[in-house]
This record gives structure tokens, C-alpha cells and sequence, in this order.
């Protein structure tokens, strides 16, 4: 039986067992690059609370884990690219190799606000792992190391992606059916 959440849904574009695919290779290949070394993976919060959790189990290397908020003006599918830290880091970075983790990346200024404060506090290394990658979007230009999966320009919730709070537990990604975000 289809739940009310689900129906919301108009279409499934990443089942939970591709995704789940996606995110093991994703870790096998970040233990492969990172031999030897030490990680701090860096989550933005909140929307990739979910990939993080299941993608560090996939990484078989000794690292920790922090957490960044980051809030951007706009409305409820659209970013205004107004972005500021609502929750920073809670360890210092300076010297260690960081691998920021990303459920999505859309025009890419949240990224790229993220990656010039991170940067400015001197880590040994940045890089950047997104699940999901919409090019079609982009304003600036980011570079994405670890890549989950391109999608088409539409609005998608589901593991761990929102929308107005609501869908991150769904385990697939779907594309929301226009008319619940319509008009709001
Ligand atoms: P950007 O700054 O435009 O790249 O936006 C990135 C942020 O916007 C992501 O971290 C998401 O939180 C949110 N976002 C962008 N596209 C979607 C979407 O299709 N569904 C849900 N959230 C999205
Ligand atoms: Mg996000």
C-alpha cells in the first residue's frame, strides 16, 4: 500500500538498492584514495545526515565526523544564493584531510561558500563527495570528487532531501509532484 508520503511522489528516480550500490562503491573507492590517512568527513546538515551515516560504514579507514549548517534565503525550491553558517564545525581542520559530504548539489553557491571558509583554515585537503549532481543548474563552477549520480532539473526528495521538512525518510529519491509545492 502506497503511504501518504509516497504518493506525493510523481516519480522514482534512484531506488534504495541503486543508491545503496552508488554509495558502497562511493566508499570503496574514498578508502582506496585515502590509504594510510586520517579523514575528517564534514556533513552539511540536514540533508546529508542519511547518505553520511550509510557511506562512512563503507569507509575502512580511521576518521571523524563533524557537522556544518548552512542556511540559504529562499524559498522552498529555490535558492536566492544568500547563504551564511548557522552551525560550524566543532573541530579544528587545520592540518587534516577533508572530505565534505553533500546530498545535492544545485547551482553549487552553498558549495562554494562552504569550500572558501573551509579553505581558509588551512587543511591539508578538500574534497567534496555529493550524492546527487544537478550540472543543468550550476552558477559557479565546483568540483565535485566523488560523484553519486546526474540528475535532470527537478525538484527530488528522499534520502535525507526535503521538502518544507518533510520526505527525508523516504529510501528511494523521487521527484515530488509539482502541485504539493505549487502556490507556496
Ligand atoms: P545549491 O546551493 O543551489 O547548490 O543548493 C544546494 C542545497 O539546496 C542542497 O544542499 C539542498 O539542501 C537544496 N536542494 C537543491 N536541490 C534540491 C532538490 O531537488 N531537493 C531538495 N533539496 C534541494
Ligand atoms: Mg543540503
Amino acid at each position: 500500500m502506497l503511504t501518504k508520503l509516497e504518493s506525493d511522489v510523481q516519480e522514482i528516480l534512484l531506488t534504495e538498492k541503486e543508491i545503496a550500490e552508488k554509495v558502497k562503491e562511493l566508499g570503496e573507492k574514498i578508502t582506496e584514495d585515502y590509504r594510510d590517512r586520517e579523514l575528517v568527513v564534514v556533513g552539511v546538515l540536514k540533508g546529508a545526515f542519511l547518505f553520511l551515516s550509510d557511506l562512512i560504514r563503507h569507509i575502512k579507514l580511521p576518521l571523524s565526523v563533524d557537522f556544518v549548517a548552512i542556511s540559504s534565503y529562499g524559498d522552498y525550491t529555490e535558492t536566492t544564493g544568500v547563504v551564511k553558517i548557522i552551525k560550524d564545525l566543532d573541530e579544528s581542520i587545520e592540518g587534516r584531510h577533508i572530505l565534505i559530504v553533500e546530498d545535492i548539489v544545485d547551482t553549487g553557491l552553498t558549495l562554494d561558500y562552504l569550500l572558501r571558509i573551509i579553505r581558509a583554515r588551512k587543511p591539508a585537503s578538500v574534497r567534496v563527495c555529493a550524492l546527487l549532481d544537478k550540472p543543468t543548474r550550476r552558477r559557479v563552477e565546483v568540483d565535485i570528487h566523488y560523484k553519486g549520480f546526474e540528475i535532470p532539473d527537478k525538484f527530488v526528495v528522499g534520502y535525507g532531501l526535503d521538502f518544507n521538512q518533510k520526505y527525508r525518510n523516504l529510501p528511494f529519491v523521487g521527484v515530488l509532484k509539482p502541485d504539493i509545492y505549487a502556490g507556496k
